[in-house]
């Protein structure tokens, strides 16, 4: 009986564990809690608590806890397998049956790796005394010593078609094997079993552990094509679900917080030679959605390689729209362009370490990568096609998964815009002048550089005091500006997290109003205000003036060529957009999150990047 952590999660997550406990034991509510008398040992006052959101129960008086599972083997005297399907049965879960054949495909798993090991060991033989005198010329040209052949394990497949196979025969294993493995083409039509691979450096492909799995193997003469051929696709290889060089650049990717995404072995093989021990590579096709996960298990920003020429781009472009629905506060990628022509194998053997470093720390990120995309060389001449780059870039926000990652998206493709199209504007926006300047709240990041993770962290540190205040005050002020938005974006306002419970109030008077159907109206309104006991409130919000200031931004020197109301709501609408953003940004740092980010960046070791990664998932699960 195994069942995936995945699965059990999934169980647990359906799991009413207050309702389960509930059978046996009297539970009272305190806030988010219940507490109960400890069923466990005896006892007159509750200190045994139990919580939905936790997933767990716990007795401070005798130590007892766990989760539901627990629960029912400690109550019910059932083993672990009987809880869980127990629990899947009530959640409606269909275990999957571990059957007699399960167990056989285990069990030939098992033995394939041993074959394809072997193989790495004839290849690497091969290389080092056998035949491979050409492959071992080849190597030398392009300056891979013996003693990084030996590190990433490199291997000669001799010509002729039947090497491999020979020698497996010796170690008696199974011709079928050999085919399973993806090692030997099957008998057909006449033709003998035969080898898959010949005369051709092979580098061998290890799975998360390690353990080899496959083959990327390179043609040794430049009038063989394919230039490389992989495994096919076997019961342990799967080309979309592994990365080669993981195993290895697992533990200084964890130690420098960041793993670089190169686009051949050639080029892994170089980047560890000169120091850059966090490199991997895909293996012969564009990135999966699967291994993309991995790069992010092992740093917030991996940087993704890319010649930089136009096929460099349009790879990067697809990687860019793989990763959009994927992105969360801190999961993001960079881009490093290297020069035209070049991949980091080349650019390391003419230029040196240096140079690839330099473009590394160059690296920019997802944002001005999208925003390049769809801008450079196009022409904007005619609204039309500024319409159209409107549409396109909300087509790209439309496609991220996080709500506080879509916002600022769309607040950086906003003001992208706006300095692009209407540059005065733009500039005279930012520039402080004089008390009727409306404040923008903080200055505009230099995207080139600012990462999401430098966000974040900047944003950790502003937590501290009276910003978020302020923040949840400037973005109810802005709804009582343009009270059509309340409607317009009822979600966001509903989701807005808000501290201070006056203005909690104030928001949803405001919801209800919009919601049962009564014109939002500033005169009408203020009616509402005073007979809710709001009104006070609502006259310090409107104190700070947004919408005069607004108006006497574009007075003074008649600059502005927008016209009458609606610009103004435009205004405010980008500006609400923006503040609930940055609201969503403080409040999603809460300070335990803060704390493990902390940790991680000071340690960055395994254990801290789990811890956080499970804060920022444990805080995705809340939202409504
Ligand atoms: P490149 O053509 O960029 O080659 O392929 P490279 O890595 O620079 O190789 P060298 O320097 O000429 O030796 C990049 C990756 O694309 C896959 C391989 O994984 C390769 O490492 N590829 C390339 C294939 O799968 N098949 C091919 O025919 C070519
Ligand atoms: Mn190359």
């Amino acid at each position: 009986m195994r069942y995936g952590q995945g699965l059990l999660e999934e169980i647990l997550r359906r799991t009413d564990l207050v309702q389960l406990v509930s059978r046996r034991v009297k539970l009272v509510r305190k806030g988010k809690v219940m507490w109960g008398c400890c069923p466990f040992h005896a006892e007159k006052s509750p200190s045994f608590k139990v919580e939905n959101e936790r997933r767990s129960y716990k007795c401070f008086g005798c130590g007892a806890g766990g989760d539901a599972f627990r629960w029912l083997m400690e109550t019910e005297g059932l083993s672990f397998p009987e809880a869980v399907g127990r629990l899947a049965d009530e959640a409606g879960i269909e275990l999957p049956k571990w059957s007699g054949e399960d167990e056989a495909r285990e069990q030939k798993k098992k033995s394939l790796y041993d074959v394809v090991e072997a193989a790495a060991r004839f290849f690497a033989h091969e290389l080092a005394a056998g035949h491979g005198a050409s492959a071992r010329a080849y190597l030398e040209q392009r300056g891979v010593n013996r003693a990084t052949a030996a590190q990433f394990r490199l291997g000669y497949a001799p010509q002729g078609r039947s090497g491999l196979i020979d020698h497996l025969r010796e170690l008696k294993i199974d011709p079928e094997d050999m085919v399973a493995a993806g090692l030997a083409r099957p008998a057909e039509a006449g033709r003998p079993l035969r080898d898959f691979f010949f005369h051709r450096l092979m580098f061998p492909i290890q799975d998360g552990q390690g353990r080899v799995i496959g083959f990327g193997a390179r043609a040794l003469d430049p009038a063989t094509k394919p230039k490389y051929l992989n495994t096919s696709d076997t019961v342990l290889f799967s080309k979309g679900q592994h990365l080669y060089n993981l195993a290895a650049a697992r533990p200084a990717a964890l130690k420098s917080g960041t793993v670089i995404l190169a686009e051949g072995y050639m080029d892994v093989i170089a980047l560890v030679r000169a120091g850059f021990a966090h490199a991997v590579a895909p293996l012969g096709t564009a990135l999966t959605d699967d291994q993309l996960m991995l790069l992010w298990r092992l740093a917030a920003e991996p940087i993704l390689a890319f010649d930089g020429d136009e096929a460099g781009r349009r790879a990067a472009s697809r990687a860019a729209h793989l990763a959009l629905p994927h992105l969360k506060p801190g999961q993001s990628l960079r881009f490093a362009f290297l020069p035209p022509g070049e991949d980091p194998d080349s650019l390391i053997a003419g230029n040196g370490p240096a140079a690839m470093r330099q473009r590394l720390d160059d690296a920019e990120p997802l944002v001005s990568v999208l925003w390049r995309e769809q801008t450079e060389d196009k022409d904007f001449s005619t609204p039309e096609r500024r319409a159209g780059l409107e549409k396109s870039l909300s087509d790209l926000v439309a496609r991220m998964g996080d709500r506080s990652i879509a916002e600022h998206y769309r607040q950086a493709f906003r003001q992208k815009l706006a300095e692009t199209f209407s540059p005065v504007q733009a500039r005279q926006a930012r520039a402080p002048s004089g008390p009727r300047t409306i404040r923008r709240g903080p200055p505009l990041p230099d995207y080139k550089r600012e990462t999401v993770s430098a966000a974040v962290k900047n944003s950790a540190m502003a937590r501290a005091g009276a910003a978020r205040l302020v923040k949840e005050a400037e973005a109810m002020a802005l709804l009582l500006e343009a009270p059509d938005l309340v409607l317009a974006h009822a979600e966001l306002v509903a989701a807005l997290p808000l501290t201070d419970a006056q203005l909690d109030r104030l928001r949803h008077e405001l919801l209800n109003l919009a919601a049962s159907g009564i014109r939002l109206e500033k005169p009408g309104l203020q009616h509402h205000f005073e007979r809710s006991g709001l009104a006070e409130l609502v006259q310090r919000l409107a104190a700070r003036r947004m919408i005069g200031a607004v108006a006497a931004e574009q007075v003074p020197d008649g600059v502005s060529a927008r016209q009458g109301g609606t610009a103004d709501v435009e205004e405010i609408e980008k500006r609400w957009l923006a503040a609930a953003a940055q609201l969503r940004l403080l409040a999603d740092l809460g300070p335990e999150r803060a704390r493990a980010l902390d940790r991680f960046n000071r340690e960055p070791s395994e254990e801290n990047w789990r811890d956080l990664q499970r804060l920022v998932q444990a805080s995705q699960r809340q939202e409504p």
